[in-house]
């Protein structure tokens, strides 16, 4: 059973996460503006914003992920609150550490910062190290974390018990929850990536100390990049995943998701394949070997495929012909799910690679990320923070306040999507300061997405009031 700590770190996590993504959607609002030409930055701090952007980003849900399934996993197996805590200090730490790299120190080399990026210095000469050492500093948190969890989970089960390798079986005698079985299966795939961001940056201090002695191989860099990239922000949606296969049944008055063959076959094979899948980031790259792009394009559908297959299936018959008990949680789940498939589909459109040839670092990229990550994940998590929030205090909200937030969030999500997608369809490169007089229909679409992006922080603010309210209510009380 979880205790009366993890309840309090958990609102503290849930508290921090929120401001930080008012401060990021900030970020992005100002960033479209500038794009429509409605305000007028240096490019220079167009890129700050968008570097501070993505990796906030990217962190802040990652952790979401984590603080969720941490605190869940306390109904099956004892976790460590120490390690909880050395997480959330290491990532505050390394946060300040990555702002002030680029927010005073102007480093804005984009959240893949990709290799010999960093080494043009454009920016104070301290802003790199910095930069690189911030990385550290979250990466070892979150892989200590991470090490933590799937050690309390071995201490447990077995390790075919864990990956649910019974289940293949009739009549297993150990049942797997599918909680434990998604969190081991997300957890493999984040240690992995975690282990090449760690590479990755030891590449990078080897070279910036050798005074030129070391020369790294550009091709390696950029594998181990996308390696580490692509899999955490796609690992992070799936720790959302195991949180929706915990609470979605339990939340709606519904008997709890079992583990079945086809369970733990789909999420065995989503192990194997979004490993490979970030391959597609490659395409462009003639000198990689054709094998690798091939293994990249089949990987991408079959990474995409079961897992979003068996999930959808399982939402889909918990919620068919059924009298379920609808609630904000519920409801975000239900709609991150869909924003999950429709940017999936986005995606499986951009990894193919006749189609890549097309849309490659268009606007389209931004587009089917932000599908499952504002409309996505993020919902993973709010329904998670709103379901927490309430379960230690006895009012719930009315079913106008939900009507009313959960329609200023998806007319906003969706404008703001929409004028990504429409851009992007239309060529629009990604990752333009200003548009120049050939790209012009990138500036209107540009303010569109700035003012649908307002409507959506409207909804997350009153979010933020509502589930931040209770939870300083949670850390401050005795018990
Ligand atoms: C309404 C909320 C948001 C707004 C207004 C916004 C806006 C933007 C904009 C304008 C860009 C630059 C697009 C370009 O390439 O021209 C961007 C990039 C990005 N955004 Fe968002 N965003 C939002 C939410 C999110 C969320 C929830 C995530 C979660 C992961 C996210 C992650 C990223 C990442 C990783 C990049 C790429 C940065 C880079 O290229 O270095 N954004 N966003």
């Amino acid at each position: 059973m979880e205790s009366i700590k993890s309840r309090k770190i958990t609102a503290i996590w849930i508290i921090t996460i929120l401001t930080l993504f008012v401060v990021g959607i900030v970020l992005g609002i100002i960033m479209r503006l500038n794009q429509a030409g409605t305000i007028v930055q240096s490019p220079v701090t167009f890129y700050v914003n968008m570097t501070t952007h993505g990796l906030t980003m990217i962190g802040i849900w990652f952790v979401a992920g984590m603080a969720a399934i941490n605190y869940l996993m306390d109904r099956y197996v004892k976790t460590s609150y120490t390690v909880n805590v050395i997480a959330l200090v290491l990532t505050v730490i390394g946060v300040l550490m990555l702002w002030t790299s680029t927010f005073i120190g102007k480093f804005h080399a984009a959240w893949t910062f990709l290799y010999p990026l960093p080494f043009k210095v454009m920016w104070a000469q301290w802003a790199t190290p910095l930069f690189l050492i911030s990385l550290t500093v979250l990466g070892v948190g979150w892989l200590i974390w991470s090490l933590s969890l799937m050690t309390q989970i071995l201490k447990k089960y077995t390790i075919s018990q864990a990956f649910a390798w019974q289940h293949l079986k009739k009549n297993p005698k150990v049942e797997t929850p599918p909680f434990i079985l998604i969190s081991m299966i997300t957890l493999v795939g984040i240690i992995a990536c975690l282990i090449a961001a760690v590479i990755l940056i030891v590449l990078f201090f080897a070279e910036y100390f050798s005074n030129g002695a070391f020369v790294n191989d550009a091709l390696l860099m950029k594998n181990l990049t996308y390696f580490f990239g692509h899999t955490i922000a796609n690992e992070m949606l799936y720790l959302g995943l195991a949180v929706i296969y915990e609470l979605f049944s339990e939340v709606s008055g519904r008997p709890k998701w079992k583990t079945t063959w086809y369970v733990s076959l789909a999420w065995n094979f989503t192990l194997v394949f979004i490993l490979t899948a970030f391959f597609h980031h490659l395409y462009m790259d003639f000198v990689q070997p054709e094998g690798l792009q091939i293994v990249g394009q089949l990987a991408s559908y079959l990474a995409s495929l079961p897992a979003a297959g068996v999930t959808v299936f399982s939402v889909f018959i918990a919620v068919y012909r059924t009298k379920i008990k609808w609630s904000l949680t519920n409801l975000l789940f239900f709609i991150g799910v869909a924003g999950w498939v429709i940017g999936g589909l986005g995606a499986v459109i951009d990894a193919t690679i006749s189609n890549n040839v097309v849309l490659h670092n268009t606007l389209w990229v931004p587009a089917h990320f932000h599908t499952y990550n504002a409309m996505g994940n993020v919902l993973f998590s709010i329904g998670f923070f709103y379901w927490f929030s309430t379960q230690f205090t006895k009012k719930t909200d009315s079913k106008m306040f939900t009507k009313l937030t959960l329609t200023i969030l998806l007319i906003g999500g969706i404008g703001f999507l929409l004028a990504f997608y429409i851009a992007g369809a239309d060529s629009i490169p990604r990752r333009y300061s200003n548009y120049p007089a050939e790209l012009s229909v990138g500036a209107p679409l540009a303010l569109w997405g700035a003012i649908f992006a307002t409507i959506y922080l409207i909804a997350i603010l009153i979010f933020f009031l509502n589930i931040s309210k209770r939870c300083l209510k949670i850390l401050f009380s005795p018990s």
